[in-house]
Order: structure tokens, then sequence, then C-alpha cells
């Protein structure tokens, strides 16, 4: 970021450091620091709490997941069946998979305690003793620290047996994988938590009945969990006195791209793409914003006439795309969207599993054309060709893996036809010579 670059008041005031208010303290990770930070104060409360008081109190909160589809947190805990004489389980979604978005290994990395503490208030309250945070494989980085912070909770009495003298006991496990998008969606992850092949299940069942060792399970992700506490320390009221009516509470919004200065920013729900450009630094010098992505390459890009639509669910919805996971990806004038899609249509067909052929078959195809397009061989009957094929993957995959690749093609055609019609029609230098050989 250039040093003289200040963002305006306003755009500081939607900053909200709740989750990331640790994070620039020194050793924060350490669970004697975090303790001093009023680590495991939370907990403590819990405890003194029924555990269905806590589910009515996620449930006022209006917490939405944070993993992407904002499903209401307090209402997916109150799915779990009680007295069924099964064990009940919580599994924490930390794939962060999705194109663009660096949140939850930021967090596990800089403040891992908090997500730890969390797990046991969510466990407490589903009534399960067995937990286990499902980690992308790749973030070695992240899984060393989550796993030294777990030892430190069971070294100090969080975990394990009986823990505060509350009666209650939980053991955590933090499992590795071994680095596929499709495990993040929660029926592949449970599949290959259990050491199958990750692939999505059939639903129903839901995992609120048939999770993990088919018995009744929460899969929530990282941020979601990691807010639980704050929510027990805050009330209800307080969370909801951040963020909008429909969707309260703070987020973290990761940005990147052709910003002065990307990173994650915590603002309340309904902050504005302008004001986290500010925040971020300013656009890149020479760049000027041309298109981006609200929550991953699977919501639909939007253009610089989105610049001030609130960043909640319900804002989002309204301009035909999704909140996701708040992985906000700035391009500028000086990229290319044909190349960006046929990018990110790579990386689908890459990450489809195989399990359902609209998702197989039309990535494999879309990627196909995209290719021949960008080689200076397409035809305006291409353009149809890939809507059509968009059109047989939307809804009617097995998963939403196979709907969320139909994003950035369908949303580049509605805004930027022209980018595809001057490779088509000669005005643009080829990208590619011949046609794709190979997986893409
Ligand atoms: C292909 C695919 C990948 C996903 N990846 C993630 C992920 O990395 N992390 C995550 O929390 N949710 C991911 N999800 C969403 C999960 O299926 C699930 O909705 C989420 O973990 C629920 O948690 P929440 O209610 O706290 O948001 C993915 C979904 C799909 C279809
Ligand atoms: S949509 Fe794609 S990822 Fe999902 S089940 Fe079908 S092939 Fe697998």
């Amino acid at each position: 970021m250039t040093l003289d670059y200040q963002p305006s008041q306003e755009s500081l005031s939607k900053l909200t450091p709740v989750l990331t208010k640790r994070w620039l303290s020194p050793d924060a990770w350490k669970i004697d620091v975090y303790e001093r930070l009023d680590g495991y104060t939370a907990l403590r409360k819990a405890f003194k709490a029924h555990p269905d008081e806590l589910i009515q109190l996620v449930k006022d909160s209006g917490l939405r997941g944070r993993g992407g589809a904002g499903f209401p947190t307090g209402m997916k805990w109150g799915f779990i069946p009680q007295n069924d004489g099964k064990p009940h389980y919580l599994v924490v979604n930390a794939d962060e998979g999705e194109p663009g978005t660096c949140k939850d290994l930021p967090l596990m990395m800089a403040d891992p305690h908090s997500l730890v503490e969390g797990v046991i208030i969510a466990s407490y309250a589903i009534r399960a003793n067995f937990a286990a945070i499902y980690i992308r494989g790749e973030a070695v980085h992240s899984a060393r620290r989550l796993r030294a912070a777990v030892e430190q909770a069971y070294a100090k009495g969080y975990l394990g047996k009986n823990i505060l003298g509350s009666g209650f006991d939980l053991d955590l496990v933090v499992h590795s994988g071994a680095g596929a998008y499709i495990c993040g969606e929660e029926t592949a992850l449970l599949d290959s938590l259990e050491g199958y092949r990750g692939q999505p299940r059939l639903r129903p069942p839901f995992p609120a009945t048939h999770g993990l060792y088919a018995s009744p399970t929460v899969v929530n992700n990282v941020e979601t969990i990691a807010s639980v506490p704050y929510i027990v320390l805050g009330g209800s009221a307080w969370f909801r006195s951040m963020g909008t009516e429909k969707s309260p509470g703070p987020k973290i919004y990761s940005i990147s791209g052709r910003v002065n200065n990307p990173g994650q920013f915590e603002c309340g729900l309904g902050v504005t793409l302008r004001q986290l450009i500010d925040l971020a630094g300013g656009m890149q010098p020479g760049h000027e914003l041309k298109f981006w992505t609200p929550g991953g390459s699977s919501t639909p890009m939007l253009t610089d006439e989105h610049l001030d639509v609130p960043m909640d669910f319900e804002g989002m919805a309204g301009v035909g795309t999704m909140l996701g996971t708040t992985a906000v990806q700035v391009f500028s004038n000086q990229d290319d969207i044909v190349y960006a899609t046929y990018r990110w249509i790579a990386f689908y067909h890459h990450e489809s599993c195989g399990k359902c052929t609209p998702c197989r078959e039309g990535n494999y195809w879309m990627v196909r054309i995209l290719h021949r397009i960008l080689a200076g061989q397409g035809t305006v009957l291409d353009l149809d060709t890939l809507l059509d094929a968009c059109d047989n993957l939307l809804g009617r995959s097995f998963c939403a893996l196979g709907d969320g690749a139909t994003s950035p093609v369908t949303s580049s055609i509605k805004y930027f036809k022209q980018d595809y019609l001057d490779y088509i029609e000669g005005r643009k230098t080829p990208m590619f010579k011949g046609e794709l050989v190979g997986a893409h």
C-alpha cells in the first residue's frame, strides 16, 4: 500500500474486529496468552447454562453459517434429535477450498483457541462427546498450530474427561484431508473422514440424523464455530447490533486481486465493495475495477455497477448472486475475463469428483470450448453451447459443485459478451495455439 493512502472515516467505521481482535496480539495462539485475553471465559459461562439454552441463544443471535450457504446455525443445532441413544458428533469444516477464500486458515493460525473453545461450547450444546476438525491437507502450517492448541487444551483440562468439573467429556481430533475441493462439501467430507473416497452422499437423509458413522452430526464452518464464544459472552442483542437485520453479526471478508493491500477485513455484514476496496488501500495504480466475485468463483461475478450494494445475504441475492464465502476477488480492465473464466472452469473440471454426468462431462466440454475461443477458433454458436451446457448443469448436478461451475460462465457472458466476441471475431490476439490436449 502506498504509505500516504488513508481510507475514509466512513470505511474505517465499518471495521468490527471481533473474531480478528486478537490477531495482532503477539503469541495469541498460545494458551496462556489466549487466557489472558479473555480466552475460555465463554466456556465457563456456557457450562452454567443448559445445552438447550445455548441452542436458543445461537438461534436468537441470528448467526448464519459462514461456509457459504448462510444456513441458520441455531436451527441446524436444533435438528439434532435428543435422547435418541445414539452418539452425536460435531464436525468443523476447515477445508477452505473455494477459490479466493482466505479467512479460516488465517483464523486458525492467529487464534486457534477461539475455534477450540467454540468447538467445546457447540459440542456441549448438541450433546456431542466427539468432535473433529477436518482441515485442508495442504494447510500444514495451520494444522500444526491447531494440533498444538488442542494438545494445550487437553493439558489444561479444557478437553478430555469432566471438563472444568462440569461432568461433560469431549475428545477433539484434527484430521488432515488430502486436498480435494469436493471434500469441503459436507457429505463428501464425512465420507472422507470415515476413510472413504470423498464423494457427496445422497440427501435425505441429512447429516442431522445420519451424518458421521450414520449418527446425528452438525457440520459447521470454522468461522461459524469461532463466532460462538463471542455470542455466549456478548449475548444475542450485542451480536445483532452488527450487520443487518436478516444477516446479523461480523464477517471476515478476504479481499484479493488488484487492490493495494489485500487481506482480511472484518466488518459488519452489509459493507459495500466500495468500502472494502477503500479499506484495502484502493485499486492498484493504473487499474480500474472491471469484474469481481463477492464470495469465491462459485458466486456469479458482478461489475462496477455493483460497488454500493450491501454485501450481505439479501443484498447479494438481490443482484442475482450470492454472498458465498465473502472471498472478494477484484479484477481490473487489464485482466482478461475470458481467460479468467477458462481458468475457473479448468479448476471445476479438475475438481469434479466424477460421480454425476452433468458435472463430469459438462466441465470437460466447457473447458474445451473456452480454450477454443481463446485460441481464436471459436464461433458465436459456442456461446450458445456454453449456456446450454450450464443449463444442463445448474439444478441437475448431484451436488453444488456442478451448480457453482456455471456461475463464471453465465455471469461473464451476461456482462461481458463483447469480450468473447472480440476473440471469436478476431479483434483480439489468440492466447493459445491449437486444440486443448490432455486434461486442461
Ligand atoms: C464443492 C463444495 C465445497 C465446499 N467447501 C466448503 C469449505 O471449504 N468450507 C466450508 O465451511 N464449507 C464448504 N462447503 C459448504 C458445506 O457443504 C457446508 O454447507 C458448510 O460446511 C456448512 O457450514 P455452515 O453452516 O457453518 O456454513 C462446500 C460446499 C460445496 C458444494
Ligand atoms: S456435481 Fe460434480 S462434484 Fe458434485 S457429485 Fe456431481 S460430479 Fe461430483
